[in-house]
């Protein structure tokens, strides 16, 4: 259910790389592990009696095959809209998930009905394979989702300092970008953390360095108001 945009699969650099194969590689190595969600998954356990009242429609960008979704819709009876490029992830998701509403989209041009928004939206993994040129984007898309008063989770990768590594799995010129994506948010005076989690990424065995290998998970709440110190000059 594509509402607006352009033609699919005219989406330039990585975010066209994920649109037409890569998604659909990464879920075939990860289908295994994305059967369901426990209660040990970073983003469920970071919402863990954090929220005020049960959410009603949750969103998940970047959502696989809606493994995560599916355990928020049994635990709440919620709305649930995934938004994955893979096909592959979202044919598996439709014949497991059957709740879920699947829509193929990136974060870039996230595919919602208009004035469709959230009480919470999910974005785990998602942002360090966004394109350079759309990732502006695809931050101001994101924060449209999310309607006043709801919740964002970020979940990512989190270094000392933003960088840049090959992905491993192609020999082309695709990248994955690390930094505090949750920076993007918080710096628009309209987000505020209430959570963070940090975790690390992969085994002991792994040879990247600490800071390459740190996650943060950050729950933060929208309000378009209440996060401004009142002036007294007009
Ligand atoms: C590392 S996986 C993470 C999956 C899941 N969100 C999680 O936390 O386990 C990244 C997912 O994002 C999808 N993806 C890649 N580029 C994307 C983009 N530009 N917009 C939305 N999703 C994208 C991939 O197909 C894949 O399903």
């Amino acid at each position: 259910m594509l509402q607006r945009g352009s033609p699919v699969n005219s989406y330039e650099g990585q975010d066209g790389i994920f649109f037409r194969e890569e998604g659909d590689r990464w879920f075939q190595r990860n289908r295994d592990s994305l059967k369901s969600a426990t209660r040990e998954d970073r983003v469920l356990k970071a919402l863990d009696g954090l929220l005020e009242d049960p959410p009603e429609k949750v969103l998940e960008v970047g959502a696989a095959n809606g493994f995560r979704l599916a355990a928020l819709n049994a635990e709440y009876g919620c709305q649930c809209v995934a938004v994955e490029p893979s096909i592959e992830a979202i044919e598996s998701g439709k014949k497991c998930f059957s709740s879920i509403d699947f829509r193929r989209g990136i974060a870039s041009e996230i595919p919602r009905l208009p004035d469709e928004q959230f009480d919470l939206v999910i974005v785990s993994f998602v942002l360090h394979w966004v394109g350079r040129s759309s990732l502006a984007r695809a931050i101001a898309e994101i924060d449209s989702s999310v309607q006043n008063g709801g919740y964002l989770v970020i979940s990512d990768f989190m270094p000392d300092q933003p960088t840049s590594n090959p992905y491993h799995h192609r020999a082309d010129e695709t990248m994955t970008f690390k930094q505090d994506y949750s920076a993007s948010f918080t710096s628009l005076g309209i987000y505020e953390t209430v959570k963070k989690c940090i975790g690390v990424h992969g085994s002991e065995f792994d040879k990247s360095s600490e800071s390459d290998r740190r996650i943060a998970t950050f729950v933060m709440r929208k309000n378009t108001s209440g996060l401004y110190i009142q002036g007294s000059k007009r």
